[in-house]
């Protein structure tokens, strides 16, 4: 049984290579996951996979069920998680395509379910969070991105924002002062589910475009959005097939 996963973000709903044993449907306490979990093998290391946004992506970022999701991979004996995200450069170093390992989040979002403790508690639980993500993986994702030769920033500061839409060019001059150096949409609650449920969980952030303002300044344009994950997510491919061979 595999004790690593990977939710895949936009432009990863599928895995490529990845050698299907199972697709589990999940029913959780929480309600639905964004999709059954599908287990397999890739390069030789068994996995389970869940579309964050859904398998056929329509599920936007302010109702993907985090909890369910992070329930249902718990409950699937899953220890490790990677969570592939699509973000916006805020940070010189993080133009279109780039990768980078986040080691810090700063959570904007609001009225999202973001934890398991709050009903039928014997008592009042808080959890430490203050490096949300667990440096063992962040180590190994790093090093894999070395071996298949793609650059990548070893730190960084997720900003999450609610969505779907994007920021205006004054909130990221805040978050850029605040210290964020990439912004996305779904990397909070998932981090701190994970944690409340004890998996080691880290991010691999691929950077779609330059968030509002920044670069040359223009506005966003979706389809570059997406011309940039086409090629941002052959590399995060990379370096996921390397890490399965790495196991
Ligand atoms: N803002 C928020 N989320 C994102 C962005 C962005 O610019 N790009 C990709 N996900």
């Amino acid at each position: 049984m595999a004790d690593l996963a990977i939710i895949g973000g936009t432009g990863l709903t599928s895995l490529d290579g990845l050698e299907i044993t199972r697709r589990e449907v999940i029913r959780t306490p929480f309600g639905e996951p964004s999709g059954p979990l599908t287990h397999g093998v890739l390069n030789g290391t068994e996995v389970t996979f869940l579309a964050r946004h859904g398998y056929g992506h329509t599920i936007p970022p302010h109702r993907i069920n985090y909890r369910a999701n992070i329930w249902a991979l718990h409950h699937a004996g899953i220890k490790r998680v990677i969570a592939v995200a699509a973000v916006g450069g805020i940070d010189d170093a993080l133009p279109p395509g780039a990768l980078a390992i986040p080691d810090q989040i700063i959570d904007y979002t609001w009225g999202r379910a973001g934890t398991y403790f709050e009903d039928d508690l014997s008592e009042v639980t808080h959890i430490d969070f203050s490096y949300p993500y667990c440096d063992e993986l962040r180590a190994m994702l790093i090093d894999q991105c070395k071996v298949a030769g793609l650059s990548v920033c070893r730190t960084g500061t997720y900003g999450v924002t609610q969505g779907p839409r994007l920021e205006t060019a004054a909130e990221i001059a805040r978050m850029g002062r605040d210290g964020c150096t990439m912004v996305g949409m779904t990397g909070m609650p998932e981090a701190v589910l994970a944690r409340e449920l004890d998996l080691n969980y880290a991010c691999c952030a691929v950077s779609a475009n330059w968030a509002a303002g920044k670069g040359d300044g223009s506005i966003i344009s979706m389809v570059e959005i997406e011309e940039n994950l086409r090629a941002g997510m052959d590399s995060v491919r990379k370096v996921l097939q390397q890490l399965l061979s790495s196991l």
